[in-house]
Parts: C-alpha cells; sequence; structure tokens
C-alpha cells in the first residue's frame, strides 16, 4: 500500500500516524499538515517529533491550509490536545527534518498524477487540503485508489459546540461537502463509532506502562485527553477517533458492520453547520457515496498499538 496522511496532528493522529508506520507492507509516500487540533506549525512540528520518535526515515512533509476555506465561522478549543498539540509535550528530541517547499494540495495532485489509482489517501483533520485539490484537479479523486476519513456523525451525536458536528467536519464543512461531493467513493469513522469503540481504561494504562520510546511517548502525550475525556461520564474508555480510521485503513478485515448512503454536509443551519447529513432511506434519489464504518474489531486495533509500541 502507498499512504498518504493528511493531519492536524493532534494526540491522536500521531496514534494513528504511529499504526501506520509499523504496519508490515506500506509505505508512507507523503504526509501533508493541516490546521485543526492546533496551529500549522504546531502541526508540521507535530509530524517531525512523530517521525522522529519513530525513528522514522525522510517521509516528505508537506504544508496545507493554515485556516479553513471560511475562517471566520470557526475557533479552536486549545484545551483539547494540549497547547502545542501533543499534550503540552516536554523534553522534544531535536529535529533534522525540513518540510517541503510545495504546497500540501498542489503535492497531492502532482503525486496522484504521478501515480495515478495507486495511491492511498487517509484524511484525519479538517478537509480543508483535499478540498482544496479537489478544485485544483476535478479529476483529483478519480486518481485515487482509496479514500478512508475520520469525521462526521452518523446519528447527530458530535463532540462539538454544535452538537450536532463532529470536529473535523465542524472546522471546514465547505471543505468536507466539497470532497463528499468530488469523491465518487469514501469510507467515513464516524465520532459515534468512535465512542462505540473505545479502549478500557485497563488497556490504556497497559499500553502506557510499555517501556519503550514510543510507550513512554503515548503515555506523556495522551495525558491530557485522557483527564479530559474521564471528565465525562457518558466516555467509556479511552476514545480512538483517528486510529480506528487508520486500523480499518490498514487491514480492512477489522470491519465487522458497515453500510452505504449517500452522505453530505450542512452548511447553514444556526444549529447544525457542519453536520453530516445521511440518506438513509434513499429518498435523495443520489448513488450512496460513503461507507459508514459502525462496527469493528477493537481486540484486533490493540494488537496494532502494542506491535507500535513495542
Ligand atoms: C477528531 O477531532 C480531532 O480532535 C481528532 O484528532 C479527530 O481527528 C475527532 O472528532
Ligand atoms: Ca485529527
Amino acid at each position: 500500500m502507498q499512504l498518504i496522511i493528511d493531519t492536524d496532528v493532534g494526540v491522536d493522529d500521531a496514534q494513528a500516524i504511529m499504526l501506520a508506520l509499523t504496519h508490515p507492507g506500506l509505505t508512507v509516500e507523503a504526509i501533508t499538515a493541516v490546521s485543526g487540533n492546533t496551529t500549522l506549525d504546531n502541526v508540521v512540528r507535530n509530524i517531525f517529533t512523530v517521525l522522529d520518535v519513530m525513528q522514522a526515515a525522510d517521509i516528505p512533509v508537506y504544508r496545507g491550509a493554515e485556516c479553513p476555506l471560511l475562517p471566520d465561522l470557526w475557533e479552536r478549543d486549545p484545551n483539547v490536545h494540549g497547547g502545542d498539540g501533543l499534550g503540552d509535550l516536554p523534553d522534544r528530541p531535536p529535529t533534522h527534518r525540513e518540510v517541503e517547499a510545495e504546497p500540501a494540495a498542489v503535492a497531492l495532485v502532482r503525486l496522484a498524477n504521478e501515480s495515478p489509482g495507486e495511491l492511498t489517501l487517509i484524511a484525519l483533520g479538517p478537509l480543508t487540503n483535499i478540498a482544496l485539490a479537489c478544485r485544483l484537479d476535478p479529476d483529483f479523486p478519480q486518481k485515487i485508489k482509496q479514500f478512508v476519513f475520520m469525521g462526521g456523525t452518523i446519528s447527530a451525536f458530535g463532540n462539538t459546540r454544535i452538537v450536532t458536528a463532529e470536529f473535523n467536519v465542524h472546522c471546514d464543512p465547505e471543505a468536507a461537502y466539497i470532497v463528499l461531493d468530488a469523491f465518487p467513493q469514501s469510507v467515513m469513522l464516524s465520532w459515534e463509532t468512535t465512542m462505540q469503540h473505545a479502549f478500557p481504561w485497563e488497556q490504556y494504562d497497559a499500553l502506557a506502562a510499555i517501556p519503550t520510546a514510543a510507550g513512554r511517548f503515548f503515555r506523556d502525550t495522551s495525558r491530557t485527553t485522557r483527564a479530559l475525556l474521564q471528565r465525562y461520564p457518558q466516555v467509556p474508555g479511552y476514545l480512538l477517533p483517528d486510529p480506528l480510521a487508520m486500523a480499518i485503513l490498514l487491514d480492512p478485515d477489522l470491519i465487522q458492520a458497515s453500510s452505504q448512503h449517500y452522505v453530505t454536509v450542512e452548511l447553514n443551519g444556526r444549529s447544525t453547520r457542519g453536520q453530516t447529513v445521511i440518506d438513509y432511506l434513499g429518498l435523495h434519489g443520489r448513488e450512496p457515496n460513503v461507507e459508514i464504518i459502525t462496527g469493528l474489531d477493537t481486540g484486533g486495533v490493540y494488537a496494532m498499538f502494542e506491535r507500535a509500541l513495542s
């Protein structure tokens, strides 16, 4: 598999990247950075830190969008992933890595043209870069072998102050609208599926105790999100939004339930802007454009984490 990761690292983005870097038979061709969980500068720095901790070979990293397509309608919440996006990580290793000069959306289009039909793309943050690539080259989606994204809600149970919207779509609803409209087929890992597939806290503690550089990085970066999650009685354990999306991409055998539907995004609702709208009954008469994942094997995901942190 030749994979491109578009990301707003992000504690759980970092974990998802770790799963990809340690998965056999896979090459990470590029990582594209987008603003979301933290500023674009922090995202790029965080990508380098993950690559350094994992002692990864050089992987081209591209700077993408610094803000959503319509920036004035959104505010970042600095409390979720810490001020730096990695749980206020102390003592980062110095890095030799440098960001590429080419903008992320231009690189996405170029890479897709160089290897049409070969590249798998996963989006772990707001869809701004992917939307820009779709606008730069309307044939971009057709040149991507498979597109997976973490984002959206499937029953209006969200995680933002627009309570029906999930964070990545909430950050840039126009981008999500453009991407869902442009890609003939996407795979969606929603917020509700995330809530239903947590690691029990004992499993989280076992991973956080793995005595390796990767294990300590996992423990140190996840302290902030762990404390936040434990404040909500509705949250059943340690949540894994981006790692679940990565896991079902890396090993589709982990998928236990999914269904195909037409999905778009609400752009105007006063209380629902950024909510994904799903035509469960086929009432629009539009072809399904999204495979919605609703069930997966968390035991298999845990085994991936053990391998990545060991
Ligand atoms: C998504 O929002 C971000 O906080 C996470 O990194 C994940 O991509 C979950 O709603
Ligand atoms: Ca993310």
